[in-house]
């Protein structure tokens, strides 16, 4: 077989010639190392929406690539994130969700604020050299941008609006910051993390794996954005909303407001490089956030999003569980064939095919920015 360098060049090629990644890049450890090196601390990572923490101290802690993080806002409600771990002999701070005062650690009892300043350590302030400002907590850089989280996970943070190029004129007209999160989930997959978002922003296994549940719903896409920075987007028409099962299409929630043709027709599928992907529909977007667990493994972390006055709207709550089944019921199919696909990859003899240039344009326009990422 050829030298990885040489394989992964084709993911290089003009995209009716390119070639999916070379398949070590889904199982091997080593590789895994690159991307956290390479991709994971060089550029601003997705993780999902702003709003799911609305009051000061409400917190969620998480992993994201191999980082134990907790999420906070603060009392000026301004999100922060740290890492999860004290600045005394390092135990893990807090745990799932919830709302704080102070951070606390269980072990010895240090106290931090909500902006991450040691406030409490019994017996130190007799330490003539002890220094409370010295041991803060590890902050990483945050952003906002139309109510998507971004945070940097390496020392040197790059220009976030450098890397999301045309993203917010592309997705202006779905008003993003109206949104409110109703549903948010986390999973695992026995897949690798690429695998999860290529089969989410992919047309091509629709009428194969959702033949029943959500094939019927999508038209053949449009050809995809021209995007001028690290991501992939492309809108397609759907019969009634693809936010919904073909037999629940009646439970439908209102178009957005200010929605028009022929966006309020479609969906819109975007791949912010390299961890989060989302759907805009007619009525909701849905988010998703991957991150490694092993090179063949990965937790997903999902959101489901509506404008604030639909869920004001009487019959709200019972028809979103509609939009909650749509994903779920649509997902269980994805996770067989992903486990699938994994198990089919995994082994040494898989070779890299072309893509369909059409239904899978947004992977293929990832395995090239990829593919210049990791040599
Ligand atoms: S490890 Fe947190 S107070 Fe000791
Ligand atoms: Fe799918």
């Amino acid at each position: 077989m050829k030298k990885l360098l040489e394989r992964i060049k084709l993911c290089k090629l003009p995209p009716p010639q390119r070639r999916s990644l070379p398949y070590e890049c889904y199982w091997e450890d080593s590789i895994l190392t690159q991307e956290q090196e390479r991709i994971f601390s060089n550029q601003w990572l997705g993780l999902g929406r702003s709003d799911r923490l609305e009051n000061p101290g409400e917190y969620e802690v998480f992993e994201l690539c191999g980082q134990a993080l907790v999420l906070i806002r603060n009392q000026d409600k301004e999100l922060r994130l740290y890492a999860n771990t004290c600045r005394h002999r390092g135990a893990k701070l807090l745990d799932g969700t919830g709302q704080c005062q102070a951070i606390s650690c269980p072990f010895h009892g240090w106290t931090y604020s909500l902006d991450g300043n040691l406030m409490h350590a019994k017996t130190m302030a007799e330490n003539p050299s002890f220094d409370f400002e010295e041991h803060s907590l590890i902050e990483y850089k945050l952003k906002e941008l139309q109510g998507f989280l971004f945070v940097f996970l390496g020392n040197k943070p790059t220009d976030l609006s450098k890397q999301l190029g045309n993203f917010s004129e592309l997705h202006q007209p779905w008003s993003m910051n109206e949104l409110v999160t109703t549903r948010r989930a986390t999973f695992e997959v026995q897949c690798n993390w690429k695998a999860f978002l290529d089969v989410f922003n992919e047309y091509y296994h629709l009428n194969n794996v959702h033949p029943t549940s959500i094939d019927n719903l999508y038209n053949k896409p449009e050809e995809a954005d021209k995007t001028t920075g690290d991501f992939a987007s492309q809108f397609g028409f759907t019969a009634g909303t693809g936010a919904l099962l073909e037999v629940d299409q009646i439970n439908a929630l209102p178009i957005m407001e200010n929605l028009e043709a022929p966006w309020s027709l479609g969906a819109r599928y975007s791949w912010i490089f390299p961890n989060m992907t989302f759907a805009a529909s007619q009525e909701a977007i849905w988010v998703y956030e991957a991150s490694p667990i092993t090179s063949m493994s990965c937790r997903i972390r999902q959101s489901i999003c509506f404008p604030k006055n639909t869920t004001t709207l009487p019959g709200f709550k019972e028809k979103s569980q509609s939009y909650y089944q749509r994903l779920d019921d649509a997902l269980d199919e994805d996770i067989v064939a992903l486990e699938n696909q994994q198990k089919g990859l995994n082994k040494s003899t898989s070779l890299q095919g072309q893509f369909s240039t059409l239904m899978e344009a947004n992977v293929a326009t990832f395995s090239e920015w990829y593919a210049n990422k990791i040599i």
